[in-house]
């Protein structure tokens, strides 16, 4: 999403019954006694009559539900909005990821309108961010390929947040940070939306220096050439099959006052047929999506810049094709990877750990204070999680950190271990370590292989956390909250929570 179409996102704290536009959305609940309306801004009367026919208009207050009524002569919107907020039967109030995913399905759903209101209960400034960062969320599309915008309606143009901390300090702040998320987050989508034909290495790196520009940050491409000379022999072996020549991406943000050194590793390959050891049909139709890591590390750290964060980060995609041909790389063939380590090649299949072997050595040699890798790596991420539920791994106090900052950024990460025993599985006849080791468990097999590529920082090993956003990256089903289909821009809110989390732990 480039600046230019993003929608326009206003607050207020005007009476709802004054907000010229197009839609009103305000929030029903699933209370104990039936569907009710949530802090009602409408009129006393208005309200009444609304809540007593709720139930017959269909209305429980499901989470995604959305209704559509006339205007009231009492408001100045065209249009009465109720959106499904969920349960409310325990009093408690609606979390912020509640309120994120009530404003970006309402959103969402109203695409076709051109102006929207929200008149979520939005008490504080985060309540407010909140909601005016799941409705940007909200308000995607990727239409780039579409030769007639008859296709699809056109994503909400107009957004405003009403609130009673409208007039609040720190709510122009957080509302900048909202419109740097969503920016960050759909930029992440619609990378990872690109059809392979058009998203390669060479074309993903140039997106990566135009989506840099004008940011404080330094963007370093190793070509073909380059890797070769430095020996990137994870990167290569990857590469080799495709006509498309894999690349290495380097994204500095190195403000002066830094508090801490994080690098990020993403996973890049912007197709995985499997390679010669070729996926069936069905596992390959969602395999663009296999280089949302690296959109998400590239993204991570755009939006860290684009915040003025006073933490170092320096984001390394590992761009590859994995293609079959005569020039691909066979099942047992043993590479030598950056740092000097080999591998056997078992199953050319189990390429993403190739190519973040090379970006994790390469990352480690600049000794970051924490090392952060994110990808799509394993089928075995959905059998154990499923589709929205992303897995870290890792040393414990970097891993523990990251499910905390995902848990204030609102996204679902779990914690799972990475047994020692599973290493043994990955010990080869020929080379330091094959590619390929136990199948059952295979999310934390592929982990344990990853860490032997974690360097040292001052004679200890550089702390580590492994995200596998396998699932949770592309939904293949229908769309929920603020989640469109395909690309979901999961892992950056973390990321970027992680980042602010170090900044604040360091004050
Ligand atoms: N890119 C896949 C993992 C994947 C599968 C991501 C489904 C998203 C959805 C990865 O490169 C892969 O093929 N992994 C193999 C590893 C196996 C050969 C050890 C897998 O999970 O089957
Ligand atoms: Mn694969
Ligand atoms: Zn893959």
């Amino acid at each position: 999403m480039s600046k230019a179409n993003e929608p326009v996102l206003s607050v207020t704290a005007k009476d709802v019954r004054r907000v010229p536009a197009q839609a009103l959305v305000v929030g029903v609940g699933k209370a104990a006694g039936g569907p009710a309306l949530i802090d009602s801004p409408l009129p006393p009367k208005a309200s009444a009559a609304l809540s007593g026919s709720l139930a017959l208009l269909g209305v429980t207050g499901a989470v995604d539900q959305v209704h559509r009524l006339p205007g009231l002569p009492e408001i100045d919107a065209e249009m009465l909005v109720l959106v499904g907020v969920g349960d409310v039967s325990n009093g408690v109030q609606l979390s912020p990821e509640a309120l994120r995913r009530a404003a970006g399905s309402a959103v969402r759903q109203l695409a076709g309108t051109g102006s929207v209101a929200l008149a979520l209960p939005a008490g504080t400034v985060a309540d407010a961010a909140a909601i005016a960062e799941g409705a940007l969320f909200g308000a995607y599309s990727y239409t780039e390929h579409r030769s007639s915008s008859a296709a699809s309606a056109a994503p909400v143009r107009d957004i405003t947040v009403i609130t009673p901390a409208a007039d609040e300090r720190g709510l122009p702040e957080a509302l900048d940070r909202a419109r740097i998320l969503a920016r960050a987050v759909n930029s992440t989508r619609t990378l990872v939306n690109q059809p392979p034909s058009h998203l390669y290495p060479e074309t993903f790196a140039a997106a990566a220096r135009e989506a840099a520009r004008g940011l404080p940050v330094k963007v370093t491409v190793w070509d073909e050439k380059k890797l070769e000379r430095e020996g990137f022999g994870g990167i290569l072996g990857v590469g080799k099959g495709s006509s498309r020549p894999p690349r290495l991406v380097k994204v500095e943000y190195a403000p002066a006052k830094a508090k801490a050194k994080l690098a990020l590793v993403g996973k890049g390959i912007t197709f995985d047929s499997g390679g010669l050891s070729l996926k069936p049909a069905a596992g390959m139709q969602t395999m663009k999506c296999d280089m949302a890591g690296a959109a998400v590390v590239l993204n991570a750290v755009l939006a860290v810049a684009a915040l003025g964060l006073p933490v170092k980060v320096t984001s390394w995609l590992c761009l590859a094709e994995n293609m079959p041909s005569g020039t691909a790389q066979r099942p047992s063939d043993v590479l030598t990877m950056y740092g000097g380590k080999t591998v056997e090649v078992l199953n050319t299949d189990a390429e993403g750990r190739l190519v973040m072997a090379d970006g994790l050595v390469a990352a480690s040699q600049e000794e970051p204070d924490a090392l952060i890798d994110v990808a799509t790596l394993t089928g075995a991420q959905m059998i154990a999680l499923g589709n929205r539920v992303s897995a870290v791994m890792g040393d414990e106090g970097v891993r523990d950190a990251v499910k905390a900052a995902a848990d204030r950024a609102g996204e679902l990460f779990w914690t799972m271990p990475i047994p020692e025993e599973l290493r043994a599985s990955l010990d080869s006849q020929v080379a330091d370590i094959s590619n390929h080791g136990e199948r059952f468990g295979g999310m934390m097999t592929a982990a344990s292989f990853l860490r032997e590529f974690v360097g040292e920082s001052g004679g200890s090993p550089i702390p580590w956390a492994h995200l596998d956003i396998a699932g949770p990256a592309f939904n293949e089903g229908a769309p929920y909250g603020y989640t469109p289909k395909e690309g979901t821009g999961v892992a950056v809110r973390t990321l970027v929570a992680y980042a602010e989390d170090v900044v604040a732990r360091s004050e």
